[in-house]
């Protein structure tokens, strides 16, 4: 039967909308284009150029005509960069246990893809990052999401996966530091969870795209480095994009059970074939080059904003910083305070209603949270330039005291 939304499409690709982060990404770029001093704090990249090694290595792959198709699981030296990366962590992978995809993205398909039968459940904390729900329907899951009580500060605990799980639940994701809430479990936090993802026998997808970006007295655990019985049922999820500021050239990777390994790769060969030649070896470059000290200064230089960015809103009647934010490069503002305030004749009554206002009226853009499955809370990303962040807040201070 043809669908009902276009009868050109599957239901399945008419069931996936474009992502509220581009779309507004897009408003705030169109804005800007109109000669609208906007500031964009949609982004989920962080504001830095890439990172130098991994530039010449894509140069002299380009030199050397490094340009014909790869192994379908990535270059060997790549995989083992990558696993000795990962194993900084505490993590014991092998080369032969990874998986390089285009980007953490890709990888994440190829795991839910290669997991789920159709009717499979996934446990998704809430909120939860915006494709999740998109990439797991797309593989025939369906996910059931776990809010976290008011007063946990974001975090969901073990009580609530085991309340959640049924016979038919596959899948427990994690994803710490989190995405849109920057919130970051600790290790006894993960290995609670944990411990309930072998009691009742679940895989564990760790998204840890963002291992770099972790401030203060956070540490970031990695979830199969808590012990061989959890490594065994955990599949990591990461990549380039955000550590050395490489979303462009797409390299993510997927780490596990060597059976899903298989799988993932004969999936990618015949989908993608494998990434790109030139871009293995960009990602190859950052891995391999000694970067302590730059990635350092780019951590406490976003720090830095993080803790600008939080002090200026906790001095927001109305808005209040959710959660403690000391990971990735976001957080999360739950503006229901707000609800019923006036800007003119418009009367601010979602989170949605704010960003929209704020964007028209202020020209700051933030992404509101209802497709995070954070309703009342906007999303705002802190990795401007530090002269852009200043701006933007003092724009939101001025623009919420001009509410009655
Ligand atoms: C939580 C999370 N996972 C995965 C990704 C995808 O990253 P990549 O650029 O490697 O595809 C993102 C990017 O925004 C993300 O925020």
């Amino acid at each position: 039967m043809r669908n009902s939304v276009n009868p050109l499409l599957a239901a399945r690709a008419a069931a996936v909308p474009p992502s509220a982060t581009a779309a507004l990404d897009a408003h705030a770029k169109a804005l800007v284009a109109a000669g609208v001093s906007v500031v964009n704090l949609t982004s989920g990249e962080p504001a830095f150029p890439t990172v130098e090694p991994a530039a010449r290595a894509a140069e002299r792959a380009i030199a050397e005509d490094f340009t014909r198709y790869t192994p379908a699981a990535g270059i060997p030296e790549l995989r083992a960069a990558i696993a000795a990366h990962l194993n900084r962590h505490g993590t014991v992978y092998d080369a032969s246990e990874v998986v390089v995809a285009a980007g953490a993205k890709q990888a994440l398909h190829y795991a839910f893809t290669a997991l789920l039968d159709p009717g499979d459940e996934v446990l998704v904390p809430a909120p939860y990052w915006v494709s999740y729900p998109h990439l797991i329907a797309l593989a025939g899951g369906t996910l059931v999401p776990i809010h976290p009580a008011p007063a946990s500060g974001l975090k969901v605990t073990p009580e609530q996966v085991r309340a959640a799980a049924t016979d038919r639940t596959k899948v427990l994701l994690l994803n710490s530091p989190a995405n849109p809430s920057g919130v970051v479990y600790n290790r006894y936090e993960l290995a609670a969870l944990a411990e309930v993802a072998v009691e009742l026998d679940l895989v564990i997808v760790s998204d840890e795209i963002c291992d770099h970006w972790v401030f203060g007295d956070a540490r970031f655990t990695s979830v199969a480095a808590l012990g061989p019985e959890v490594a065994a049922r955990t599949v990591t999820i990461g990549g380039v994009s955000k550590t050395f500021a490489m979303t462009g050239w797409r390299i993510g990777w997927l780490a596990g059970p060597t059976a899903l390994v298989s799988a993932v790769t004969a999936l990618q060969s015949h989908t993608a074939s494998a990434p790109s030649s030139i871009a293995q070896r960009a990602a190859l470059g950052a891995l391999t080059a000694e970067l302590g000290p730059e990635l350092e200064r780019r951590r406490s230089e976003l720090d830095a904003r993080r803790l600008t960015t939080i002090k200026a809103l906790t001095g927001l009647p109305g808005v209040r910083v959710a959660g403690e934010p000391e990971g990735a490069f976001f957080l999360l503002a739950d503006v229901s305070g707000l609800y019923g305030k006036t800007y003119g004749d418009r009367t601010i009554d979602s989170a949605a209603a704010f960003a929209e206002l704020l964007l028209s009226e202020a020209n700051v853009a933030v992404v509101p949270g209802a497709d995070f499955a954070a309703p009342d809370h906007v999303r705002i990303s802190y990795t401007v330039p530090p002269e852009q962040l200043a701006e933007a807040l003092d724009r939101v201070a001025r623009f919420v005291s001009a509410l009655s």
